[in-house]
């Protein structure tokens, strides 16, 4: 396993679309692992291909509670209920902060690392979290979604106390 480095926000990479992944190998598996231990170095609760520079579908997210650890591969969000407004960030903007809407209630589809469907029904923090992590598959940041005003620039000096990274 390995720490891989992150994009950040004006790497043109973070706007393109990731592609499909045909086949689950040891590569995508190591992928996968890095990505996970990349999130925990900087403490996030989610982590997309594009932003450790790879434009494959792939997820990881960990809620940091029991069965809240996911690694997702092609996720689709397939149904969606309701609206929540909440504050959100990202490992790709690790000073920036703001409200966006997000579904109250997602349905997700993909193929788990054994290559196995999974269908997750999520709400809340997982619902915004796997709604944030998709978005990065298609090119799309949080930074976008924000709703007008509510953009907080965080002192990097004074940032110990950041939460709900992505
Ligand atoms: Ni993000």
């Amino acid at each position: 396993m390995a720490i891989r480095n992150l994009r950040y926000e004006d790497d043109e990479i973070l706007r393109k679309k990731s592609r499909e992944i045909e086949v689950i190998d040891d590569k995508i598996k190591e992928l996968a692992n890095d990505m996970m231990e990349t999130m925990h170095k900087w403490d996030g609760l989610g982590l997309a291909g594009p932003q450790v520079g790879v434009l494959k579908r792939i997820i990881v997210i960990d809620l940091y509670e029991e069965g809240m650890q996911f690694t997702l591969i092609n996720p689709v969000v397939v149904k969606t209920k309701g609206t929540q407004e909440v504050e959100e960030g990202c490992l790709s903007f690790p000073n920036k902060f703001g409200k966006v809407e997000r579904p109250k209630e997602v349905t997700v589809e993909a193929l788990d690392l054994d290559g196995k469907k999974v269908k997750i029904k999520a709400k809340d923090l997982l619902a915004q979290a796997l709604c944030h992590e998709i978005d990065h598959l298609n090119g799309v940041l949080f930074t976008d979604k924000v709703k007008e005003g509510t953009l907080e620039i965080v002192n990097p000096n004074n940032n110990n106390d950041v939460k709900g990274k992505k």
